[in-house]
C-alpha cells in the first residue's frame, strides 16, 4: 500500500505533486534570457545524476505522493540516454511529460510514444526565423517549426511557450495567437523572469495587463473566452471564439500563482529546489551516493519554503539583483 506520509506539504499545506527533473545543463540553443552570455561553468560529468539515480530520487518522491513529473534541462533530448530515463520513468505510476525546444524532437517520436508521454511543451518566442536566430544565437527556426507540426500531427497535446519581451517579440501577439487559428495548440506567453546572468530589467518585460491590451487590438471582448484553468496552472487560460487552440498567460511577476504551487525541482546534478526562485539547494545525490535516506532532506527542504517565490514577495524584491541573482541561471534549473 502506498505511504500516505506528508513529506510533501509544506508549512502552507501545498502538497508537492509535480516533480520537474532538469536531465541535462547543456542546450543545442543559445537563448540570451536562458544561458548567460559568458556560458555557464558546467558539474563536472562524475556530478550528474546517473539514470539509475533518477529513478531511484524520482521513485522516492513517487512513493509520497508525486503524481505528475516533467523531464526538462537544458534541452532535455540531447542526454544520450534518455530513452532509457524514459523507460525506466515511465515503469512509475505517474504522468510523464517533457518541455523541449523540439529542435531534434522528430528523432524521438517513438520512444515519446512507448512511455506514454502525451504532453509535450515546446520553447518557440518567435514566429520569424531573423528574430528565432537573433535570440537563440542558432539557426534553427524551420526545424522547430516543422516539429511543432510534427508532434500535432503525431497525436501530442502540444504547449508553446513563448517569453515575451518589450521590443523583441511584443509585437508577434497576435501572429501568435492566429496561429492557434487552425492549429490545436496553446500559446502561453511567459512575463521574463529574473535568473543569474539573464540581463532581467522591468523595463524589458511585457505584463499580463499589458499582454491582454495587445490582444484586444485585435480580438473584441466577445471573442476572447475565459477557459476554466486546471487547478494548479501556472497559466491563465483563454481561447478565440472558433480557433482551434487556445492561448495563456503565465505572469510570474505581476500576478504569481504560488498560493496553488505544487512543484518541486531536482537539478541535473542531484540538488532539491523547493522553488523555482529558491536561493538555497539540499543535495540529494551526494547523500543517496553515501547511502543515507534521503527521505529526511525531502522534507527539511519541502518545510523551508518560502510562501512565494523564494522570498521575493513583492515586486521591489524581485528587481533587487542582489536577490535574484543568488539564484542558478535558468539553462541549470530548467524553468
Ligand atoms: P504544464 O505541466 O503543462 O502546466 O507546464 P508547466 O507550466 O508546468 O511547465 P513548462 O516547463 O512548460 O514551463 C512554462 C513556464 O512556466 C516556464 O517559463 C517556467 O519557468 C514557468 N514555470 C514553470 N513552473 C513554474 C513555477 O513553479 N513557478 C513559476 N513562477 N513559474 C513556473
Ligand atoms: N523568463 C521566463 N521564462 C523563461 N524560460 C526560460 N528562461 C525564462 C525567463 N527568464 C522558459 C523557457 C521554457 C521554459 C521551461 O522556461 O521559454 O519554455
Ligand atoms: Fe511555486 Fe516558487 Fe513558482 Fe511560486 S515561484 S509557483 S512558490 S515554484
Amino acid at each position: 500500500m502506498k505511504k500516505t506520509t506528508s513529506i510533501l506539504t509544506d508549512s502552507f499545506g501545498r502538497k508537492h505533486t509535480y516533480l520537474r527533473i532538469s536531465l541535462i545543463e547543456r542546450c543545442n540553443l543559445r537563448c540570451t534570457y536562458c544561458m548567460p552570455e559568458e556560458g555557464i561553468k558546467l558539474s563536472p560529468r562524475g556530478h550528474l545524476m546517473s539514470y539509475e539515480e533518477i529513478y531511484t530520487i524520482a521513485k522516492t518522491f513517487v512513493d509520497h505522493g508525486v503524481t505528475k513529473i516533467r523531464l526538462t534541462g537544458g534541452e532535455p533530448l540531447i542526454r544520450k540516454d534518455l530513452p532509457i530515463i524514459l523507460k525506466k520513468l515511465s515503469s512509475l505510476p505517474v504522468e510523464l511529460s517533457i518541455t523541449t525546444n523540439a529542435v531534434i524532437v522528430d528523432k524521438f517520436i517513438d520512444p515519446l510514444k512507448s512511455n506514454g508521454i502525451k504532453n509535450i511543451n515546446v520553447s518557440l518566442d518567435s514566429l520569424d526565423a531573423g528574430k528565432f536566430k537573433h535570440i537563440t544565437r542558432r539557426n534553427e527556426f524551420e526545424r522547430t517549426y516543422k516539429n511543432i507540426l510534427l508532434l500535432v500531427d503525431e497525436g501530442f497535446k502540444v504547449k508553446v511557450n513563448a517569453v515575451v519581451m518589450k521590443g523583441f517579440n511584443d509585437n508577434e501577439i497576435i501572429d501568435f495567437i492566429n496561429f492557434t487559428k487552425d492549429l490545436p495548440v496553446s500559446v502561453r506567453f511567459i512575463e521574463f523572469m529574473p535568473f543569474d546572468g539573464n540581463k532581467w530589467n522591468m523595463e524589458k518585460m511585457l505584463s499580463y495587463d499589458e499582454i491582454m491590451q495587445q490582444v484586444h487590438t485585435s480580438f473584441s471582448e466577445d471573442q476572447v473566452e475565459r477557459l476554466t484553468d486546471e487547478p494548479n496552472d501556472t497559466s491563465k487560460n483563454y481561447k478565440i471564439k472558433g480557433f482551434k487552440g487556445s492561448f495563456a498567460i503565465i505572469s510570474s511577476v505581476t500576478n504569481p500563482f504560488c498560493d496553488t504551487c505544487n512543484r518541486l525541482r531536482l537539478t541535473a546534478n542531484g540538488q532539491l529546489k523547493n522553488c523555482l526562485f529558491s536561493s538555497s539547494e539540499l543535495d540529494l545525490l551526494t547523500n543517496l551516493r553515501k547511502g543515507r535516506p534521503i527521505e529526511p532532506i525531502i522534507k527539511k527542504a519541502v518545510e523551508a519554503k518560502f510562501k512565494m517565490r523564494g522570498g521575493m514577495d513583492t515586486i521591489e524584491k524581485l528587481q533587487e539583483p542582489k536577490l535574484h541573482s543568488q539564484n542558478r541561471s535558468m539553462i541549470t534549473i530548467g524553468g
